[in-house]
């Protein structure tokens, strides 16, 4: 019986998620899940709300919720609609859960101990208008890669750069639409990317059945212009991770949390603990530490090609950079974007066919 780790990219909290979503991470893994179990393999299938970031902090202030309150609602909405569609998660986890924020913390200590973080002044947005910092998704603007005119701070959805809101061309504040935007200094930290450039080049080379998508996507953001850039992992907002070294404070960084995109594939172990806490099974280091048996496990991860970037080269750096025996992927099995009436789906513009209305119309197992 051999034993299979399987997760699939963990959808935002900010509403309810569409067929493209589904398609794209939730429904392979379930499948590929149910086809292990069914040859009689050691499974455990592994999801989760991510629910840190701006887009949460967006979508509570339109829903005129306080965020915790918000997440907490739709994480059970999330949760009602995976059971609706029998998708087979052993454990449907949270990313604000207390197991992540502490094993988040640890990892940042454990990177930080390796010199594998950096401390930068940086400039960055400033709204007048609304009277904070605007990171990631609170900007918009023209990509300055592609000409996409929707871009977002963090990411382009038209070609996947992975972009800093400063880059924009003509950016905007998505929470008032005011242009009124300034430049301003203030402190955070960067993961230390370009140090693994040789060592992350040699692991993907390694994976001759990778499918195209994933190599592909992971060999131009290692490669392109001056190659792998190191990037900011914190951010000025309320909601999140706060930033600690470990269980230590971080002198200089009060107040911030970890960007989104470093605590959410961390979620992916801390919802192992989740499900072990919740008492469901009693041990979760045979399926995540290679010190504790998982030497012998083959995982497996599902998601979008948006994502692939950060599956390929942001956290397999947190996995390698702890120095500690975490077990890393094996397999990463990336999906093109599912369209909808010639363009993208989109839960933010609110455009496509979502997971509550699918099931209104037919059962799950037509879908
Ligand atoms: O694209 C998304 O929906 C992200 N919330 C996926 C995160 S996957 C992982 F890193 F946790
Ligand atoms: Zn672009």
């Amino acid at each position: 019986m051999a034993r299979h780790l399987i997760t699939s990219a963990i959808p935002y909290i900010n509403g309810i998620k569409h067929l493209g979503n589904l398609v794209g991470s939730q429904l392979p893994a379930d499948l590929f899940a149910r086809y292990q179990r069914a040859r009689g393999h050691e499974v455990l299938f592994l999801c989760a709300t991510d629910e840190h970031g701006t887009p949460a902090e967006l979508a509570a202030a339109k829903a005129g919720k306080p965020v915790a309150e918000y997440c907490a609602e739709m994480h059970e909405v999330q949760a009602k609609i995976a059971e609706g569609f029998r998708l087979s998660f052993d454990h449907f986890g949270r990313s604000s859960s207390p197991q992540n924020q502490k094993l988040t913390q640890h990892f940042a200590g454990q990177l930080a101990d390796n010199g594998l973080i950096r401390e930068v002044s940086e400039t960055q947005i400033y709204s007048h208008a609304d009277g904070r910092f605007l990171p990631d998704r609170y900007i918009e603007g023209t990509c300055p890669n592609c000409g996409f005119e929707s871009a977002r701070g963090d990411q382009c959805d038209n070609c996947t750069k992975q972009l800093d809101p400063t880059d924009l061309i003509n950016p905007y504040s998505t929470i008032s639409g005011s242009t009124d935007l300034e430049e301003r200094e203030t402190k955070h930290l960067y993961l230390r990317q370009s140090e693994m450039r040789e060592k992350l080049g040699e692991w993907i080379d390694s994976k001759h059945d990778w499918p195209v998508l994933t190599t592909s996507i992971a060999k131009k953001w290692l490669n392109d212009g001056d190659g792998l850039q190191d990037r900011g992992i914190t951010r000025d907002l309320d909601w999140g991770v706060p930033v600690k070294k470990g269980d230590a404070d971080w002198p200089g960084m009060e107040g911030k949390v970890f960007y989104v995109w470093f605590d959410a594939p961390v979620e992916y172990i801390a919802c192992a603990q989740e499900w072990v806490d919740a008492g469901k099974c009693e041990d979760w280091a045979r399926w995540w530490r290679t010190d504790k048996g998982a030497e012998d496990v083959t995982y497996t991860q599902f998601m979008g090609k948006d994502n692939v970037p950060f599956h390929t080269l942001s956290f397999p750096v947190t996995i390698f950079g702890s120095g500690e025996p975490w077990k890393l992927v094996d397999y990463i099995k990336s999906f093109n974007y599912l369209n909808y009436d010639g363009g993208q789906f989109s839960t933010s513009r609110g455009r496509g066919v979502f997971m509550d209305q699918a099931l209104e119309i037919l059962p799950a197992d037509y879908w």
